[in-house]
């Protein structure tokens, strides 16, 4: 064994989680000698804008100039915290290339080129590690990876964007309104200055792809997931969730059955006693189904500075134990199957629906005759009159074939007595 004292390390990226990753560099200086068996020096951080000012930081460090760690062959740990696909990308290649360790909170880059960055990290012996890309400071790639092994893990469904479920939360809690709840998320900081990805479920959906991948042992990638944003749920349907001693959250639903992985994700209605009811604010939650294990849940900060940051430095301290004993590479892709996803479509689901519509006789027998024609079953109605002329009727379903519900619902649509369908939310 080589006695190494001292690894050094490159930021690319001064952010949130960059600033984070400076201030536990900083903190734990001292306990790092023990802790990782190497003093960890930090000797370059790139940054986009130069020029700006950053209290507290060693001005020394930056750089604008990927070549003076590139070919700075005294680097050993990069560190990608700028995110967005390029010039992640090509820099995360080169290093790893370089035979330089990757670290990296870059969701969206390892659920599109998980594969290509993992080969490259094989090919050149060398470490690429990505816990800070799901659930912030939540560990759950090192538990699927390692502590889960021995598992055939056949569900996986989380919580893993803190925006949405905060929004939920003060929806269901406040009787908040979407538009005001987006807001309050944008005022405390959670959300983004352009929401999209969070409230559309794009970076829900980039969390899921990757755990499925990790959980299932085969590649899922973010162009594979289906994905359905909060946008439209309202203060009725949160209403009626209530009603069913239910909640709706956004979860990440990720399964290997024997005819392939469903993977999507979605609002759903879910039980006030299930365990993923009770994360409230922007907390996250994964709960995970292994044939070893049963149920486990993982909860906490799914972002934020040194949530992220404390899941990065794992990855780090890590890193340094595997260059210490010369076994970088050591756990590196661990997709071994081929398992077909399947086309959403395909996938079963509980279907509530709520619409508006003729209040007369005979119109709620022909909408049960509707369902009936395309193999839905209806496990529960309820009727509400709104006005003399207009029922609200809200029909929840059995587990059906998404394929089977979408053409019922546009037969419904296509209905005389059929004011509007209001809204189709999915059930746990
Ligand atoms: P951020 O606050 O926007 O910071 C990005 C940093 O990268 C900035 O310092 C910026 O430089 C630098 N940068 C961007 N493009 C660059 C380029 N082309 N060349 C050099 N430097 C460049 O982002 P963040 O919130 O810290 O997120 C970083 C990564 O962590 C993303 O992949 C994100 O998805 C992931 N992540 C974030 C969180 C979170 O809570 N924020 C949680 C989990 C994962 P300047 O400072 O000069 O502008
Ligand atoms: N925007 C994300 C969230 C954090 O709200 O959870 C970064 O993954």
């Amino acid at each position: 064994m080589e006695e190494k004292r001292s690894v050094k390390l490159a930021l690319l990226g001064l952010g949130t989680v960059g600033g984070g990753v400076y201030k536990l560099l900083e903190r734990q200086k001292e306990e790092l000698l023990d802790k990782a068996g190497a003093s960890l020096e930090l000797v370059k951080i790139l940054v986009h804008n130069i020029k700006k000012e950053r209290a507290g930081v060693d001005a020394s460090l930056l750089t604008d100039k990927w070549e003076e760690i590139i070919e700075d062959p005294q680097i050993e740990i990069v560190i990608e915290v700028m995110g967005g696909i390029e010039p992640a990308r090509t820099m995360i290649l080169e290093a790893l290339n370089a035979g330089k360790n990757v670290v990296t909170a870059n969701k969206d880059l390892v659920a599109e080129y998980g594969r290509e960055l993992l080969d490259a990290a094989q090919k050149n012996q060398v470490d690429f590690l990505f816990e800070a890309a799901v659930a912030g400071g939540i560990p759950i790639i090192r538990p699927l990876k390692q502590c889960l092994a021995s598992n055939e893990i056949d569900e996986v469904i989380g919580i893993v964007n803190g925006t949405t479920n905060y929004i939920l939360t003060k929806m269901f809690e406040e009787g908040m309104d979407f538009e005001e709840a987006l807001a309050k998320a944008t005022e405390l900081g959670y959300a983004e200055a352009d929401p999209t990805a969070d409230i559309e479920g794009l970076d829900a959906g980039r969390k899921v792809a990757i755990m499925a991948s990790i959980a299932f042992h085969s590649r899922v990638t973010f162009s594979d997931v289906y994905t359905e944003g909060i946008t439209k749920i309202s203060a009725k349907d949160i209403g009626y969730a209530k009603e069913f001693d239910s909640v709706i959250k956004l979860l990440g639903v990720a399964h290997n059955t024997e005819w392939g992985i469903e993977v999507a994700v979605h609002p759903m209605i879910i039980a006030q006693d299930h365990p993923l009811a009770s994360v409230r604010d922007s907390f996250n939650a994964i709960f995970l189904h292994g044939d070893a294990v049963d149920d486990v849940m993982f909860y906490g900060r799914g972002a934020g500075e040194l949530p992220t940051a404390s899941a990065i430095m794992g990855d780090v301290i890590d890193v340094a134990r595997d260059i210490r004993y010369q076994c970088t590479g050591r756990i590196s892709c661990t997709c071994y199957r081929d398992t077909l996803v399947k086309e959403f479509k395909d996938v079963k689901n509980k279907f509530f629906l709520r619409m508006q519509v003729d209040n007369k006789p005979g119109v709620l027998a022909a909408i049960a005759s509707v369902f009936g024609v395309h193999k839905v079953s209806i496990s529960k109605v309820i009727q509400k009159v709104i006005t003399d002329g207009v029922a609200e009727l809200v029909i929840v379903t059995e587990a059906v074939k998404e394929y089977h519900m979408e053409d019922a619902i546009e037969h419904l649509k296509d209905m005389d007595t059929t004011r509007e369908i209001s809204s189709v939310i999915r059930e746990y």
